[in-house]
């Protein structure tokens, strides 16, 4: 009864040091684990986003019996976090002995492969009737071709004890014969609305002082990738402590989207002398070329204009994107852009 009495005074005197730490952290900005990790998804039903995909690992973690799975899909979209969930979900505290994770941090040449891996598919674990072990490749696309051609009998031989999950960002640098032993499933960028629900959950717990403007900036900076998201929102908060627009933008060092919309309506004016002057005050900020390309590529495509005016300005920014990145960032593309710009509206003017 004491001890049971201690462990709850422990427990207490644990929430006690945590809440401790959270207060430190918040006035200090922020000495503790990355809120990508703290805030990392432990079961398949916090994973959010991806629904379909979703729907097969949550239909495979109550079936019991999984394929072998190639999961690809931009960073930053949960495939790690949900492969691991997966295991942790079907081997329950068998999860430490039967899963094997390597990623390209490890070395995983074709000995790897041959030794590691096959011994590790060897082994005898206890796990819960009717489960495997599971071997996780965790980056995949940056194993060698031998090392996966080694992996091809590998995945036959043992699958009546072992299963593989193989997580990548592009499906394409998987051979084919290990794409056709396993069942694939796809990441997209997550929608603005689901990062925000996400961004929103943590706010409140970290209890942080944010306005809806800052927050549409950090979805705006981060592109659909979920960890960019929550490390500019910590990055934001460490460093100002407020989430507004102005503040994001100044952690995320993109230039601020108001004065790309400012260029982007002077060249609807067909103001060519302001529209430069516009981009050479942003270019004097320090800006690197291809940070003005990216925004200006993001506000064009949600900036509201003509349909066929649009998609005239995505090509031009599309060309000096390329360009650009082709090593040409100089501040004469980008008035050579802003250019053609002012001109697309003189040609579409006379059209009409
Ligand atoms: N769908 C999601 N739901 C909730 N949190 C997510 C989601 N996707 C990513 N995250 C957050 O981002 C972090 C990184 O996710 P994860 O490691 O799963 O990305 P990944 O898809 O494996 O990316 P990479 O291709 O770069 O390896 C997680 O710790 C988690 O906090
Ligand atoms: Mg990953």
């Amino acid at each position: 009864m004491s001890t049971a009495v201690a462990a709850a005074a422990g427990i207490k005197r644990k929430e006690a040091a945590a809440s401790t730490t959270m207060t430190t952290k918040k006035t200090k900005g922020g000495y503790d684990v990355p809120w990508v990790e703290k805030y990392r998804p432990r079961s398949l039903d916090d994973v959010v986003g991806n629904e379909d995909t979703l729907v097969r690992l949550r239909a495979i973690a109550e079936d019991g019996n999984m394929p072998n799975l190639i999961l690809c899909g931009p960073p930053g979209t949960g495939k790690t976090t949900s492969v691991h969930a997966l295991a942790r979900q079907l081997l329950g505290s068998a999860y430490n002995n039967g899963v094997l994770e390597l990623n390209a941090s490890d070395s995983r040449g074709i000995d790897v492969v041959r030794n590691k891996i096959k011994g590790f598919a060897m082994n005898k674990v206890s796990l819960p009737v009717g489960r495997h072990k599971i071997i996780i490749l965790d980056e995949a696309d940056a194993m060698t071709g031998a090392a996966q051609q080694a992996l091809r009998r590998t995945m036959e031989i043992y699958s009546n004890t072992t299963r593989f999950a193989l997580a990548c960002n592009v499906s394409t640098k998987i051979i084919e014969p290990i794409q056709s032993r396993a069942a694939i499933l796809r990441y997209s960028r997550l929608a603005d609305e689901q990062i925000l629900n996400r961004l929103r959950y943590v706010c409140e717990q970290e209890e942080v002082s944010y306005t809806d403007d800052g927050l549409q900036a950090i979805i705006f900076t981060a592109e659909g990738d979920m960890r960019n998201a929550l490390n500019n929102l910590q990055a934001t908060v460490s460093g100002f402590e407020h989430v507004s627009t102005t503040n994001v933008f100044k952690v995320c060092d993109q230039p601020h989207p108001k004065k790309v919309r400012s260029i982007i309506d002077r060249c609807l004016k067909g103001n060519t002398p302001e529209a430069v002057k516009a981009v050479t005050e942003l270019w004097n900020t320090g800006y690197s070329c291809s940070d003005i390309i990216g925004t200006l590529f993001k506000v064009a495509k949600s900036y509201e204009m003509p349909e066929a005016l649009k998609l005239e300005y995505l090509r031009e920014i599309g060309f000096a994107h390329m360009k650009i990145a082709d090593g040409v960032g100089t501040l004469l593309q980008l008035l050579g852009l802003a250019a053609r710009l002012c001109q697309k509206v003189e040609v579409a003017g006379v059209m009409e």
